[in-house]
């Protein structure tokens, strides 16, 4: 499958993030328009990407136990913070599979990104037993709220998605030994 390289993403922005934090809010409508490459570059290195020291989020113990999948319009893509870049895993926009495992929610048809967060429980509870999986759902909020920022600093609109059949969402990303717990929605407002 192939490997897509990102832009470098940009480490400034136009609005600072205190305005983004007073402007935020969940948005369930979305236009027709695609994201660019580097707003999708933006969005995943503001999830899970590699920073001065390492990561933009903390993570317990630093064992990361995430894997940050996206559905765009050609397919779902895995992101490899490491490279900053994108492999793609699975071919075709499943948009509207992912519609139907999130329980018909429309923004998740209409959304032109679907950040998916995969945890890999076993790898966190080797160290901390099943406190492991309340840290592992620290961390999640953590990744989505940065997401929820970056998408307000660049004027996109998102909303993180909890309910959806998790089983359904593993199986439309070939999912093994992860556990899909959250979606992010983006798209342009
Ligand atoms: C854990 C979690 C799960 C959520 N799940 C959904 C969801 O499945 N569908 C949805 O439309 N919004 C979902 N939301 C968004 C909330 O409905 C929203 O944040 C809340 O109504 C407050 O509105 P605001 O984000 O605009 O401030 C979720 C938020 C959180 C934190």
């Amino acid at each position: 499958m192939e490997t897509i390289s990102l832009p470098e993403p940009k480490t400034k922005g136009k609005i600072s993030v205190e305005e983004a934090l007073f402007k935020r809010r969940s948005y369930r409508k979305f236009t027709a328009e695609n994201l660019s490459t580097d707003e999708i570059s933006q969005l995943l290195w503001a999830a899970y990407g590699r920073n001065k020291y390492c990561k933009v989020v903390p993570s317990a113990g630093a064992i990361y136990p995430y894997e940050i999948y996206i559905n765009l319009v050609d397919g779902i893509y895995e992101y490899k913070s490491d490279r900053h870049t994108i492999l793609k895993v699975v071919e075709g926009d499943k948009s509207r599979e992912l519609y139907y495992a999130g329980l018909q929610q429309k923004c998740i048809k209409d959304a032109k990104a679907i950040i998916i967060l995969a945890v890999n429980y076993e790898k966190i509870k080797m160290r901390y037993g099943d406190r492991g999986i309340m840290y592992a759902h620290f961390e999640a909020g953590h990744i989505a709220q940065n997401i929820c920022l970056q998408a307000e600093a660049l004027n996109l609109g998102s909303v993180c998605i909890g309910a959806f059949n998790e089983k359904e969402v593993e199986s439309i990303l070939n999912l093994q030994n992860l556990k899909a717990i959250y979606m992010i929605c983006v798209g342009r407002i």
